[in-house]
């Protein structure tokens, strides 16, 4: 590993700016499960037809007030951990200039990254169906309406159901949604991710399994513009083939492992 770490090293030395990629890996040791690891949500339940969370909640309808519950529970239970920070860290340095993220936990933002780029949406925001204003919500507010999940959802039958019968409706007097990205829609802020990866001279690559376009196609264009992909994972993704250097393990521990290498290679600002 030191000589792969090594390797990280001089390359982000060499100047430049330098993205990160992140997936739900980062955010296991916050407490907040993956989607595809053994044991968890996609691994546990069918995703039918839809795919991805609307997809499980939609085939096992009995089970989505569990779900969904258990879900907020852990989100409400979460904070940012050593993983996030790390990232953080390296914007104070200097070095990273954004954090391209596909999860909707908010964490990034919470941990003190100021340009997270959320490809699939915020749990922590709300969008009326109608008039189509966004809303940013408290984290109170939200779990205050998590609670109320089981009383509102019975048995589910239908994905506006899942998507507007939990939240309160917008001063328009429109239904809300929940201004997460589900299967079949189109990602967020796809092409502000696209002009920092395709001008960054780094990537790194923390805690995704790469199989959800478009976001495992951006490590694809940092690469043919000639930037050096570093991968963070305790297994290997679809990505890792095309990284240049494989840090294997968590993100709670690697990335700060990563900042404190550069810090003793004197490479950004102290
Ligand atoms: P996945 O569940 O597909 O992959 C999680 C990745 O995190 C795997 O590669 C794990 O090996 C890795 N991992 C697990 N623990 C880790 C740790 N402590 N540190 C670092 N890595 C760890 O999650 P995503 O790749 O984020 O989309 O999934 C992509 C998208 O699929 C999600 O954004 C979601 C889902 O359906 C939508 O909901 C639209």
């Amino acid at each position: 590993m030191s000589n792969l770490m090594d390797k990280a090293v001089e390359a982000i030395g060499k100047g430049g700016y330098g993205t990160a990629l992140t997936g739900a890996g980062i955010s296991a040791e916050s407490g907040i499960p993956t989607y595809r690891d053994p044991g968890n949500l996609y691994d546990q339940y069918d995703q039918g037809k839809q795919g991805g969370m609307l997809g499980v909640l939609m085939t096992n309808p009995e089970k989505a007030p569990e779900i969904l519950s258990t879900f907020f529970n852990k989100l409400q239970e979460a904070k940012p951990n050593t993983g996030h920070i790390g990232l953080v860290e390296l914007e104070k340095m200097g070095l990273l200039k954004s954090v391209i993220t596909q999860n909707v936990d908010g964490l990034h933002r919470l941990a003190g990254n100021s340009k997270v780029l959320e490809l699939h949406g915020s749990i922590y925001r709300m969008l009326c169906t109608v008039c189509g204003i966004k809303k940013q919500m408290e984290q109170n507010d939200l779990f205050a309406i998590a609670d109320e999940i089981p009383n509102k959802l019975g048995t589910i039958t239908s994905i506006t159901e899942i998507m507007t019968g939990i939240l309160p409706p917008c001063s328009c007097g429109g239904p809300q949604r929940f201004d997460f990205v589900s299967f079949g829609e189109s990602v967020q802020e796809l092409n502000e991710a696209v002009l920092d990866v395709t001008s960054c001279s780094w990537m790194l690559i923390v805690g995704t399994s790469g199989v959800v376009h478009p976001a495992a196609t951006l490590p694809t264009y940092a690469k043919n513009n000639d930037a050096f992909l570093i991968e963070i994972n305790p297994k290997e993704s679809d990505l890792t083939s095309q990284c240049d250097i494989f840090l294997k393990g968590s993100a709670g521990q690697v990335v700060p492992e990563l900042v404190n290498a550069l810090k003793k290679a004197g490479v950004g600002n102290k």
